[in-house]
């Protein structure tokens, strides 16, 4: 408990200088705040039967989901950041409307703060990902420019959030931004095609590992969700994919759980508790049968968004020190683990590394996929390039399309999926239960 004050007084002259704007309180409130926090974590782990009101021992999903239910909005809030905010009223999606892996992108399109029908561009989603969740444009713009130029158009510089039209592109498309083992979907080929709709074992699984801790969906617990659904991915996985980009994508994805769905800021108070997450999520409790329907992502009445921008530094660094470590999938970062690690040098990699991306342009020719690449590093350079995190421009990797795809081609790889995965590609379709058991083989005639 010591050791929780110390940094507790170390971090907060730095924080409050760093983002006056969320000093909705004294400094002396938060140091009190956290005390307060570090002694409930304290006795949490002495006797974790305190942080479930009811449930308990019961063994059942349904009582551990009961045991989870608790506040809304703790810690310190700024009315300015309620969410939705007038004007802004939830819709759910339509059946032609697209919607895809993505929870946080789905739920802006159920506001309308990005276009309902799913079609966006790279304007709108730094804006309405800003607006919405407090992401910093760093982030949202490294996650926009790949996700245009792997999964969308690049005249309109728009992407769809679920499936493409005629089912081409869109975020849906495996191994671009989408990636494999991500926290409550499956991989593309063992849900056959479903890497997009909520996985019912999946949150149960999470729901039993945040019920042994906290209570959270915190960054301990998502450590625990990555290390299980990656060694389910190594094992029954044969296609696991796990290169630079998408990599950096689904653990980031690990690390947004309690970074983005809080209610109030993250570490300053904000829990990322079963009925935020579930809610922004969208899984609902089915009580007759324990499993998990895929309901539209709503925000829960009474929301805060946190009240600073997360951006790209430190979702690396969350990402690489926080959730990797549990379950290493490739020695991939070679500085990991020594003391040349440096987000810098991984986000200057992303970079410089762009060129190995497999554009959707990829049936058009070489020219084509040369100056898809110039578009995403000129769209990039005011984030990372030199004068904002200096990565250097004159090493940018050659055209080598086998970077980051060495067996793109091969069955079952990003390029040349196996037929039968193509099933179940589509936009999401809600109000349904998904995955009651694990997809030891591939689900494709479930
Ligand atoms: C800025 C534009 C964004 C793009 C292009 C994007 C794209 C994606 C993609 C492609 C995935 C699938 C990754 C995977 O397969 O593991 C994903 C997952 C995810 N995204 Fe986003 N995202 C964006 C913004 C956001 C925001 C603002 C949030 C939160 C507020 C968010 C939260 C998440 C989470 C939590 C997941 C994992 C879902 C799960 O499997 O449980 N994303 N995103």
């Amino acid at each position: 408990m010591k050791f929780n004050l110390a940094i507790a007084g170390a971090v907060l002259p730095s924080l409050a200088l760093g983002f006056p704007q969320m000093m909705g309180g004294t400094k002396q409130d938060m140091v009190n705040m956290l005390k307060e926090r570090a002694a409930k974590e304290e006795m949490a782990k002495r006797d974790p039967q305190l942080l479930n009101a009811v449930g308990g021992l019961l063994g059942t999903i349904v009582s551990d989901v009961n045991g989870l239910l608790g506040s809304v909005a703790q810690g310190l809030l700024n009315p300015n950041d309620k969410r939705p905010e007038p004007g802004y009223t939830f819709l759910a999606p339509g059946p032609n409307d697209s919607r895809g892996p993505c929870p946080g992108l789905n739920l802006l399109a159920n506001y309308g703060y990005l276009p309902r029908n799913g079609h966006v561009n790279f304007g709108q989603v730094l804006e309405a990902t800003a607006r919405g969740f407090n992401m910093g444009t760093d982030l949202a713009a490294v996650l926009a420019v790949f996700s245009v130029l792997a999964d969308g158009d690049l005249v309109t510089e728009s992407f769809y959030l679920g499936a493409g039209p005629n089912n081409v592109g869109g975020l849906n498309r495996h191994s671009t931004a989408e990636a494999d083992v991500s926290p409550h979907r499956e991989d593309y080929y063992t849900g056959c095609g479903d890497n997009h709709h909520v996985s019912s074992r999946l949150v149960q699984q999470g729901v039993q590992i945040i019920k042994a801790g906290n209570g959270q969906y915190d960054m301990a617990a998502m450590a625990q969700q990555y290390a299980k659904n990656a060694d389910f991915s190594k094992k029954y996985n044969p296609f696991l994919y796990a290169f630079p980009f998408p990599q950096i994508v689904s653990l980031g994805a690990f690390a947004f759980y309690p970074q983005f769905f809080s209610n109030g800021t993250y570490g300053l108070g904000g829990v990322p508790n079963y009925e935020s997450v579930s809610s922004i999520v969208g899984f609902e409790l089915d009580k007759s049968t324990g499993n998990f329907k895929y309901v539209p992502e709503k925000w829960p009445t009474n929301w805060y968004r946190r009240s600073y921008p997360y951006g790209a530094i430190q979702a690396i660094a969350d990402a690489f020190l926080q959730i990797y470590p549990s379950n290493i999938i490739v020695p991939g970062l070679s500085q990991l683990g020594t003391p040349n690690f440096n987000v810098t040098n991984i986000l200057c990699d992303v970079f410089q590394g762009i060129r190995s991306i497999t554009p959707l342009v990829i049936a058009g020719t070489e020219k084509d996929a040369a100056v898809a690449a110039d578009w995403a590093i000129n769209k990039l350079v005011p984030y990372l390039g030199v004068g904002a995190l200096g990565c250097p421009l004159d090493t940018l990797s050659p055209d080598q399309g086998d970077i980051l795809f060495p067996s793109a081609t091969r069955t079952g790889g990003p390029i040349n999926s196996p037929s039968a995965q193509a099933k179940r590609a589509g936009n999401n379709v809600y109000n349904k239960v998904y995955f009651k058991t694990a997809p030891t083989t591939p689900a494709c005639n479930a």
